[in-house]
């Protein structure tokens, strides 16, 4: 499969005269959740959020969200996109498609002419995909997309005229058994004039299965005034809905092999295996970088040049520099510097910034912790709450004990020093540039630059002392 472009690439004309009205008010009853369905993830996003991404590249003079379930929620996670001229618009009761839609008509600004409606719940839709209806609308006042559905179960399907045109859509509820086996569906995405849309609303009624409003009904309304709908037939595969969470993980496996199809084909990245490895739709990774099997990169994730990640390693919001090697580790919120080498079975934890050419290796576990550049800690480490000066060497079995019952305390480390294995640094506690200390110790009191510190009891051997033992025994 080739991935679609995230970019618009043809030419659309102005748009600024469009509005995009997504509807995202229902609960969504067949997700059995407490979340709204369109607030769900798919590959690091949620279903609106996806929506809104597609739309983004069209530049649209205005984009109106209808919220109602968790409108609130819902309303905050449209305005985390950050797009201009985004509002939302409440549907105080979920009446129907058609219904929502006229709550966004009195939101609408005086020079907007065209309406392009969209539901929050088709995550797989891009921009170019669009793009078909604005093609279709020069020549008609409106245009929808459909599809050869697989199953059509649930869709309405498109009744067409001898030309071709949509004479009317029949929801699968009130559809005839003869209509059900129609397989193209209106996948409900539709661009319709501003007026016409506005007339075709006024004359909804609710004389169907479900007593609602049904946007739909507008399209047989627009045919049956002489005007020419164009159907414009697209791959399932952009215009799917998600009702339940079955389409949900289909969803999200679509827009995970559109992401790593683009890193492979356009980036540069090796994919060993992508059946086991899982990367967000918004991870970056650089050229000749390596994901091995088992990886998983969340979202805010960036991963630079020739690293190699994996095989086992899942990473959440991480900055991994060029070079670095990541191996079975989990880390969040973690920055991760060139050449820095990670693992394996290594716990970054959030706060953790590891500089350039730094080692934290099997069993070292990392918490709001500086490592500057060529320091290393190899493994069986706790580093947490601490500086770690330039090239210093942390040896196995190191504690930074940082909490003491009720407070978390910062140890510093400064350059150069060497901590034995198995030291306790007991926060807050300084360890001067250049010194030295002994393994086993437990530190309490600073260290001098350039002292030795040795802190433990000093070792009394009583020779035959075992042996005699034996022998009594
Ligand atoms: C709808 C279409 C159907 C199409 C299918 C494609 C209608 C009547 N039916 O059916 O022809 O094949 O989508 O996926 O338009 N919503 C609101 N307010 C409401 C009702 C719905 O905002 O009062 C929103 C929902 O949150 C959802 C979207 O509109 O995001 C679609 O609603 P949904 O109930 O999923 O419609 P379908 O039954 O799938
Ligand atoms: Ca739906």
């Amino acid at each position: 499969m080739i991935a679609p472009p995230s970019t618009l690439v043809r030419d659309i004309g102005d748009t600024s005269d469009v509005a995009v009205v997504i509807l995202a008010a229902g609960q969504g009853t067949r997700f059995r959740s407490d979340t709204a369905k369109v607030l769900h993830q798919a590959a690091g996003r949620s279903l609106l959020g996806h929506v809104i991404e597609a739309v983004r590249p069209l530049d649209v003079g205005q984009v109106v969200v209808v919220v109602g379930h968790q409108a609130e929620q819902v309303a905050a996670e449209a305005q985390d996109a950050g797009i201009d001229g985004l509002t939302t618009v409440v549907q105080h009761e979920q009446r129907g498609t058609g219904h929502a839609v006229q709550q966004a008509m009195p939101a609408l600004a005086t020079h907007i002419r065209r309406v392009l409606v969209l539901f929050g719940d088709t995550p797989l839709l891009t921009a170019p995909v669009l793009a078909g209806l604005f093609d279709a609308t020069k020549a008609a006042p409106a245009a929808l997309l459909t599809t050869e559905a697989e199953d059509p179960t649930g869709y309405g399907r498109i009744l067409r005229t001898t030309e071709g045109s949509v004479r009317a859509i029949v929801e699968h509820r009130d559809a005839t058994a003869e209509q059900r086996q129609i397989r193209e569906i209106n996948a409900g995405m539709c661009l319709i004039e501003r007026q016409r849309l506005e007339r075709g609303l006024a004359g909804l009624g609710a004389d169907n299965e479900q007593g609602e409003l049904y946007l739909t009904d507008v399209i047989g309304f627009l045919h049956d005034e002489g005007d020419t709908v164009v159907p414009v037939l697209v791959p399932e595969e952009f215009v799917a809905g998600v009702n339940d969470r079955a389409q949900l993980t289909a969803a999200a496996a679509v827009l995970r092999e559109r992401r790593l199809d683009h890193l492979m084909r356009e980036v540069g990245v090796s994919v060993m295996d992508p059946a086991t490895t899982y990367v967000d739709v918004d991870v970056e990774v650089g050229r000749d970088t390596v994901l091995l099997p088992g990886t998983i990169l969340d979202a805010g994730t960036r991963i630079g040049e020739r690293a190699s990640i994996g095989p086992n390693s899942h990473l959440s919001a991480c900055v991994v520099g060029d070079d670095a090697t990541v191996h079975s580790t989990r880390a969040v919120e973690a920055d991760i510097g060139a050449d820095a080498a990670v693992g394996p079975f290594a716990h970054l934890r959030p706060g953790t910034r590891l500089e350039a050419r730094t080692k934290a290796g099997a069993f070292v576990e990392t918490k709001n912790a500086t490592l500057e550049e060529g320091a290393k800690a190899g493994h069986l480490a706790y580093v947490g709450d601490a500086t770690v000066g330039r090239d210093v060497n942390v040896g196995c079995g190191v504690v930074f004990v940082n909490y003491d019952g009720t407070e978390k305390h910062h140890t510093t480390v400064e350059q150069g020093s060497f901590v034995g294995s198995g030291t306790m640094l007991v926060a807050p506690v300084t360890v001067g540039e250049g010194a030295y200390i002994a393994a086993g110790s437990t530190i309490t009191d600073d260290v001098p630059p350039d002292a030795l510190a040795i802190a433990r009891a000093r070792q009394s051997v009583k020779p035959g002392w075992a042996k005699r033992r034996r022998e009594e025994g």
